[in-house]
């Protein structure tokens, strides 16, 4: 028997713990604010937007959206976050990925200041992350740790194997997991063998960007899978990477998609937020 991991359940317990924090900090008199940035209206990112306001509506964190068309240049998207990192009413600042081609991702991430990045994607956080020192941690990986530690699935000392090298996902995950004391492989689209490296994994965390890649045959009897993908299929169902149906009969634990760690992600945010006013 294999146990569903309720990410939106145990998301929305770490939100009610955010908002009697941020309650509790209103009544000292400070409100907590987070700048979202989005440059051009791709569908995908309006809806994750959405969410996250929505999410801070919920808690009492305040928004404020700055929508930039689709051909704003890099410079006018500099200058908009200088402002912001200026800007004393601001604790939280986020610019929502991915930007149009024409615009350095990496020099627009290293542009919010590292005290307002609730993101964790600045090379200062990662820095801090990667010699185990306090800062901002990168929402998804940070909220897989929790959906780990709040089913009682133990990380030290286990076979950790993560699918997927990314900046958002892969990389900052393998540090989390290294620092909870677990044995980490990072497998990638140039890894050879990849069905015998997954097999190894007592928890397989997958954030490869492939709809229903991951069948029973690459997973161990009881392993934990952690299903980072999201897809909209034909029919117009969403799916993860994972091929739910299959693996279910052979793991211990998995994550649904939707509702497993896509609310996690935005509820570490809220977390992030509060950290990033105290
Ligand atoms: N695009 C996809 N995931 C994320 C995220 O966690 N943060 C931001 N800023 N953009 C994203």
């Amino acid at each position: 028997m294999f146990q569903i991991i309720d990410g939106k359940k145990i998301a929305a317990q770490i939100k009610e713990e955010v908002k009697s924090e941020a309650e509790h900090l209103r009544k000292q008199g400070k409100e907590i604010c987070l700048a979202v940035i989005q440059v051009g209206e791709d569908p995908a990112s309006s809806v994750y937007v959405r969410n996250k306001q929505k999410a801070c509506e919920y808690v009492g964190i305040q928004s404020v959206l700055k929508k930039l068309p689709e051909n704003i240049s890099e410079e006018e998207l500099l200058a908009t976050i200088e402002e912001m990192n200026h800007d004393c009413g601001i604790n939280g600042i986020l610019v929502q990925l991915p930007l149009p081609r024409h615009i350095d991702e990496d020099k627009v991430i290293k542009a919010v200041h590292p005290d307002k990045d609730v993101d964790g994607f600045h090379p200062e956080n990662v820095g801090r992350l990667c010699i185990g020192e306090k800062g901002f941690l990168p929402c998804t990986p940070a909220g897989i740790v929790k959906l780990l530690k709040y089913s009682g699935i133990e990380i030290d000392g286990k076979e950790c194997v993560i699918v997927g090298r990314s900046n958002i996902v892969g990389k900052p995950m393998a540090l989390l997991l290294l620092r909870e004391n677990g044995t980490v492989t990072i497998a990638h689209s140039h890894t050879k063998g990849l069905k015998e490296i997954t097999k190894r994994a007592d928890i397989l965390i997958v954030a490869m960007g492939k709809p229903l890649f991951i069948t029973a045959d690459y997973v161990k009897e009881g392993a934990a899978v952690i299903d980072v993908g999201i897809h909209r299929k034909e029919d117009g169902h969403l799916c993860g990477d994972v091929d739910f149906a299959s693996v279910k009969e052979k793991v211990s634990y998995l994550t649904p998609v939707p509702g497993g760690v896509g609310p996690m992600t935005i509820a570490m945010l809220m977390q992030n937020c509060v950290a990033a006013s105290e």
